[in-house]
């Protein structure tokens, strides 16, 4: 098998159609906006986020913001309020993301926002963007284009130094104008709050909004869990390492169950050893699992390898979360 190298494309009718398609695929693509490049992927496919954790190699879920050419959809994905409406119509497109309380059955992959029930939301300026995403016909969840613990890229060459084979499709649409990430407003506080500091500032905000507050958080800085943000997690315990569940327990398993023995009821994150697979399929499966008739979920060993870094970050916090 020969690794795919990064192809960087320049941005035309030709090469937004093959991009576009390639999101459709549950493929990646990083592709300019105008505050740095994103990393792509369809914001409904569970398999395409998990890639886009894969590809940055970071050993946590962290949280993506989901890119759409236009306001209007954002109904079908969150709870759209008059200030989210104020506020889209004073900055959109443009470098302000909005998170808000995600709709009960909202299409956006639940490990796109790693299981938060808020999902962060941004219109972009750059057509580019807004081409690929309306072409695409698809909520775009995309982080920066880097590589964990890197700096966000402004350029194309930036992402193709920083990802290599990781982001095979490239879409150079020049230098980002901002060159700083979006804001991030939460709406999903009592009191509007900045989770990150960009283009649109609190001078720019408190005259729309009134009061707001700031809350910064280092997403580089590693966290306990207990300062996270209100991750999910399950109502029962979770016990690790399981290689046995009792009869009272939900039993997750990963790879060939055949010999393993126990669970009140058994899914398997992937039969065949997978670790996008079962990325892919961690946070619905725990809700799955997630029964007040049972005494708690038994997830068997995953590999602390690739994603299985951040899968068992993600499920040691649940298992610390209810003890
Ligand atoms: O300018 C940008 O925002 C760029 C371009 C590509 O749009 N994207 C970007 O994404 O900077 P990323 O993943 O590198 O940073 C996203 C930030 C993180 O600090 C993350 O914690 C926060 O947004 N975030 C995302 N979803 C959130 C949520 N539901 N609640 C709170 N914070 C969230
Ligand atoms: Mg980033």
């Amino acid at each position: 098998m020969t690794t795919p190298t990064p192809q960087i494309y320049p941005a035309n009718a030709e090469s937004l159609d093959l991009a576009a398609k390639t999101l459709q695929k549950g493929q990646l693509v990083a592709f300019p906006t105008e505050t740095v490049y994103g990393l792509g992927a369809d914001a409904t496919n569970d398999e395409a986020i998990a890639r886009i954790y894969e590809a940055k190699g970071r050993p946590q879920f962290n949280p993506i913001i989901v890119h759409v050419a236009q306001a209007e959809i954002l109904k079908d994905y969150v709870e759209w309020t008059d200030q989210a409406e104020k506020l889209a119509d004073h900055f959109w497109p443009g470098p302000l993301t909005l998170v808000l309380p995600r709709l009960q059955n909202s299409p956006i992959s639940l490990l796109a926002s790693a299981g938060l029930d808020t999902i962060a939301v941004r219109c972009p300026a750059h057509p580019v963007a807004r081409d690929l995403i309306s072409q695409a016909n698809c909520p775009v969840a995309a982080p920066s284009a880097n590589a964990s613990g890197t700096l966000s890229p402004t350029a194309a060459r930036h992402v193709a130094d920083s990802l290599g084979s990781a982001a095979p499709l490239i879409i150079d649409g020049g230098p980002s104008e901002v060159g700083l990430e979006s804001t991030v407003l939460s709406l999903s506080h009592k009191v509007p709050t900045i989770l990150r500091h960009g283009a649109v500032t609190i001078e720019m905000l408190t005259p729309l909004l009134g009061t707001v507050h700031q809350s910064l958080h280092d997403d580089t800085a590693p966290k306990s869990p207990g300062m996270l943000l209100s991750h999910y997690a399950p109502n029962i315990p979770v016990r690790l390492n399981a290689l046995t569940g009792t009869d009272k327990e939900a039993f997750l398993t990963f790879g060939d169950d055949n010999d393993v023995q126990g669970g009140a009821m058994r899914i398997n994150l992937s039969a065949n050893g997978d670790l996008i697979e079962a990325a892919a399929n961690l946070f619905s499966m725990m809700r799955e699992c997630d029964q007040p008739s049972l005494e708690g979920i038994a997830v068997m060993p995953i590999p602390d390898e690739g994603l299985g870094l951040a899968i068992n970050d993600r499920l040691s916090r649940a298992a610390i979360a209810k003890k």
